[in-house]
């Protein structure tokens, strides 16, 4: 487990950043926290680090959007409005990110739909602006370096 604090949104948006260079084709990153806690824009700044130009929105309400143009394949799911894992399972999402990397908000209802291999962020509010941040780390991300990312 690594714990990391951010004071701010902007700080949260460099954390991302360095979080991308990082990230490799199948990678899936879970991002757990209560509403308002910085999901998004966590998801922002790796969609940055990856060198997408389109601005990231919240894709509450059509579950999954996509980024093309970045130097991997980028797919931005926010499940919170699925009623089961079971839809979340027929969206065929983590297929259809096979070969780019897929970031999954209100994640810990999905882990069990997941393969082995994938990184959980917990935030956790401490105040208006500090979130705390917790790495879980699953299967390959065990070998990696991510000290140096954050
Ligand atoms: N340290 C921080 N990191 C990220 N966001 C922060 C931080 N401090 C304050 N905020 C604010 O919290 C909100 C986070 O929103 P968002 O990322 O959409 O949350 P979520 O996707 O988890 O619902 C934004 O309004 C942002 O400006
Ligand atoms: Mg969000």
């Amino acid at each position: 487990m690594i714990e990391v604090r951010t004071t701010s949104r902007d700080e949260t948006l460099a954390l991302g950043r360095l979080l991308a260079t990082q990230l490799r084709a199948g990678d899936i990153v879970l991002l757990s926290g209560r509403l308002g806690c910085g999901k998004t824009v966590l998801a922002a700044g790796i969609a940055e680090g990856l060198g997408v130009e389109q601005a990231v929105v919240s894709p509450s309400f059509v579950i999954v959007r996509s980024y093309a143009d970045g130097f991997l394949p980028l797919f931005h799911a926010d499940v919170y409005r699925l009623g089961s894992l079971a839809e979340f399972d027929d969206l065929g999402i983590v297929d259809d990110a096979g070969d780019g990397v897929l970031l999954v908000e209100w994640g810990d209802a999905v882990a069990e739909s997941l393969p082995d291999d994938h990184l959980v962020i917990r935030f956790t509010v401490e105040n208006d602006d500090v979130r705390l941040l917790e790495l879980d780390l699953h299967g390959s991300w065990m070998d990696r370096d991510l000290e140096v990312a954050v």
